[in-house]
């Protein structure tokens, strides 16, 4: 049933061996990818408000996130800390645009997979970033020794689901009316996953 299985391991260059990293953007600009530090809390505070305000497709709907500066540079010191997690941040001329992370849980039956989660400005979609950002996070599960990288997607987020599915991800479950849409409508959550070396592919 499952097939032979690394241990997630710890390794002091995993991350760094992928990030930081460039990446040309069409007005000649450069987002930069790089790992989330305790620093960034003030700019990933004033861009999450931004992102959650531009779609139905994030966990908090509009005006719903309320964390003080405090309680984002506390998040970022445990998962800069955390071995079994990654958190990038992309930057456009010194503003974060950008963030993307995956982290496993800490119990030993489950930390063999990772839920990824990202989210870009819309001004900057379109332009390979989300791509780019998968693909390290991919890379770095693969690193770190998991079987498997997961996230969940509303099934309305077409633009994300074929990246997902261009990526390697399938549909695991579907959730039925899981998400509460700005319309005041339920939504269906997807479950997708790409898991490493499979062998009865
Ligand atoms: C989903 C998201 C991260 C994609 O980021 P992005 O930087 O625009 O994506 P990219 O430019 O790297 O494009 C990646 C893929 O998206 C898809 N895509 C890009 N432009 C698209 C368009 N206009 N229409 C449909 N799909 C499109 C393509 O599959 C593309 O693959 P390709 O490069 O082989 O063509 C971004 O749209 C976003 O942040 N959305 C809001 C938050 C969100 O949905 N997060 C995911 C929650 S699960």
């Amino acid at each position: 049933m499952m097939g032979a299985m690394a241990e997630p391991v710890e390794s002091p260059c995993r991350k760094a061996d992928l990030l930081p990293c460039e990446l040309p953007l069409s007005d000649g600009r450069v987002c930069v990818l790089r790992e989330m530090v305790e620093e960034d809390a003030p700019g990933i505070l004033e861009f999450l408000p931004l992102t959650h305000a531009e779609t139905d497709f994030v966990n908090y709907m509009a005006g719903e996130f309320d964390w003080s500066l405090e309680k984002e540079r506390a998040f970022l010191r445990s998962r800069f800390a955390n071995p079994l997690a990654i958190s990038m941040a992309a930057e456009v001329d010194g503003r974060i645009i950008g963030l993307a992370g995956a982290a496993a849980l800490e119990f030993k039956r489950m930390r063999h997979h990772a839920e990824i989660g990202l989210a870009i400005l819309k001004a900057f979609w379109g332009q390979g970033i989300g791509r780019r950002m998968m693909e390290i996070n991919i890379e770095w599960g693969r690193r770190a020794g998991l079987r498997k990288v997961y996230l969940r997607v509303v099934d309305y987020n077409e633009r994300a689901r074929r990246m997902y599915e261009a990526l390697g991800f399938v549909e695991e479950a579907r959730l039925h009316e899981d998400v509460l849409r700005a319309d005041g409508g339920y939504g269906n959550t997807i479950t997708m996953a790409l898991v490493y070396d499979r062998d009865d592919s």
